[in-house]
């Protein structure tokens, strides 16, 4: 009997562990080909992301998948992290092994743009502010036309986290974001109203806790901190999980329901910078809140839709994916 073996789609992951990017990468690694993962200031500073990129992957046993070192702050203004969420060292919690792999030489802008150039069919993953991105854009624009598309956990169609309107991710680099989501690119949004769809419980990290793997074992350590630290900070039970949305929504498309929208992103606003601007004027009725917010006037549709909007996920598949990944790993 020939068995057809799928070939696993090619991604870079462009992200800022933190602890939900440690989950990101456990799912992209388990079930995609990594290329490399560069990391991007953020959560914490430079060199605290890719020595925790390199730290889960010494945890998983994948210490050969290249690291690089991507930009340290924003395009334009001064970097804001996360502390209060992923503690100083951006991954509090667990002591991880130390790894073996050093960061690799070359900047994380260079291997992307590269990459795209060298090979093809390729996607990007993006869990953190997309300085690197909209640097690679800048330095390369034809590389647009080479990324099959880009999953981003940023923004959001609701309301935001760090801002009443604006998501963390988005927040710190609102400029580089602007550039992502007006370069003409296949985007999916994992905004906010999505993600927070994704909110882990207690109970959920405790069934981690009882699968007999280390990798699992110190899963279960860095939720206990980030459900610690999450319940502290937003004073409501459970831990949202928003990176690993990005990555399941190409690992298996079924998981997240998307709507075309148009989204752009407030640079100016005194309240709102960093918003993104989803424009629901476009769903025709596929979506509850279109009714909320269109008018049936003969207003203009605003400009048409440059990126899938996730607004449901199927949560019950996607932490069936993510207990059956952390099982499989040693
Ligand atoms: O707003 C949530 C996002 O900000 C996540 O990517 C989290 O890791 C932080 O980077
Ligand atoms: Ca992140």
């Amino acid at each position: 009997m020939i068995s057809i073996v799928k070939a696993m789609r090619k991604v870079i992951l462009d992200c800022d562990p933190g602890h939900d990017d440690a989950f990101a990468i456990m799912l992209a690694v388990r079930h995609l080909e990594v290329l490399g993962i560069t990391g991007i200031g953020g959560n914490c500073v430079i060199e605290n992301v890719t020595r925790n990129a390199l730290k889960i992957l010494e945890l998983i046993g994948r210490p050969g998948i290249p690291v690089y070192r991507g930009h340290s702050r924003p395009l334009v203004t001064e970097l804001v992290t996360a502390p209060q969420f992923h503690g100083k060292s951006g991954l509090d919690g667990p002591e991880l092994p130390e790894p073996a792999a050093k960061v690799r030489d070359g900047h994380g802008v260079d291997f992307i743009i590269d990459t795209l150039k060298s090979v093809d069919g390729v996607t990007l993953i993006a869990t953190g502010p997309l300085t690197n991105i909209a640097a690679a854009l800048n330095r390369a624009p034809e590389i647009a036309a080479r990324i099959t598309e880009i999953s981003i956990m940023g923004g959001s169609a609701s309301f935001g986290n760090w801002t009443p309107a604006a998501e963390f991710n988005i927040f710190v680099d609102p400029e580089a974001a602007y550039r992502v989501f007006n370069a003409g690119l296949h985007i999916k949004m994992c905004g906010l109203n999505l993600t927070r769809q994704c909110r882990i419980t207690r109970e959920e990290a405790d069934r981690i806790r009882s699968i007999p793997t280390k990798t699992a074992a110190a899963a279960a350590e860095l939720l206990g901190f980030y459900l610690r630290s999450s319940e502290k900070v937003q004073g409501v039970p459970g831990a949202d999980l928003h990176d690993p949305c990005a990555a399941a929504w190409i690992i298996d498309p079924s998981l997240v329901k998307g709507i075309p929208m148009h989204v752009t992103v407030e640079l100016k606003g005194e309240f709102t910078r960093g918003m993104t601007v989803c424009d629901y004027r476009h769903t025709r009725g596929s979506d509850p809140l279109r009714d909320i917010c269109h008018e049936p006037s003969a207003a203009p549709l605003g400009e048409k839709p440059n990126a899938e909007v996730g607004v449901e996920l199927d949560r019950e598949g996607f932490f069936r994916l993510l207990f059956d990944t952390l099982a499989g790993y040693p």
